[in-house]
């Protein structure tokens, strides 16, 4: 499973990359207009950090102007893949967009059917947002597996990306589900390193070199 990193904090990305554990980046509008940043300098600056799939948002909401979007947005690197809102306009836009080769990401999924229709439509990926789910007392990882099942019993080429994740176990339930992409909060990828037995281990290791005559 390829391991996305969900922010768009150039220095939370930075660190990440250099741990030689994230794929690509997501972000959202939400996540870039906490940057504070301008908006195409922030995304060369992400591209030129990681190789790998960033996927940047068209906030267009008819076809047409997701497309000029979306066109405009894939020539500022090949590794830009646009979201596109799970709406009818949207994939619309999808299978225009899928003829030109620009790579999508058909955001705001929350069922199964909805990833169905965006791989149907010819989405490079789908983002089931799995933590909104739970939030509102739904198991948002069942979904995945649903899509998971589907996309593999029809080899759609269609790619599962696990977003709104909150927790590690998250992960590991994505990573169970045969899901192709998790995106991680940076926080969460911290939570991952973790584990209380490392760190005393690694303090005992370190003291007992001390005794050892040199
Ligand atoms: O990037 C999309 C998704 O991961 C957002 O997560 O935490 O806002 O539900 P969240």
């Amino acid at each position: 499973m390829k391991i996305f990193i969900d922010t768009a904090n150039v220095e939370e990305i930075k660190k990440a990359n250099e741990w030689g554990v994230i794929d690509g980046v997501t972000t959202n509008p939400s996540l870039v207009a906490k940057e504070g940043r301008e908006f195409k300098e922030l995304v060369r600056e992400i591209v030129n950090i990681v190789d790998g799939h960033i996927s940047v948002e068209a906030i267009s909401t008819n076809a047409e102007g997701m497309v000029k979007e979306a066109v405009a947005l894939s020539e500022w690197s090949q590794n830009i893949v646009v979201k596109i809102p799970m709406i009818p306009e949207g994939l619309r836009a999808v299978k225009i967009l899928n003829a030109k080769s620009v790579k999508t990401n058909v955001t705001l999924v929350f069922s199964v059917n909805q990833a169905l229709l965006a791989a149907k439509a010819g989405a490079t990926y789908v983002s089931p947002f799995i933590g909104r789910l739970d939030d509102i007392g739904h198991e948002g990882m069942q979904i995945v597996r649903d899509m998971v099942e589907i996309f593999n019993t029809y080899n759609f080429k269609t790619e599962v990306i696990v977003a709104s994740i909150r927790h590690p176990l998250h992960v590991i339930e994505a990573a169970k589900a045969g899901a192709h992409v998790a995106t991680v909060p940076f926080k969460v990828i911290e939570k991952m390193f973790k584990h209380p037995l490392t760190d005393i281990g690694l303090e005992r290791f370190l003291e007992d070199w001390e005794k050892i005559p040199k």
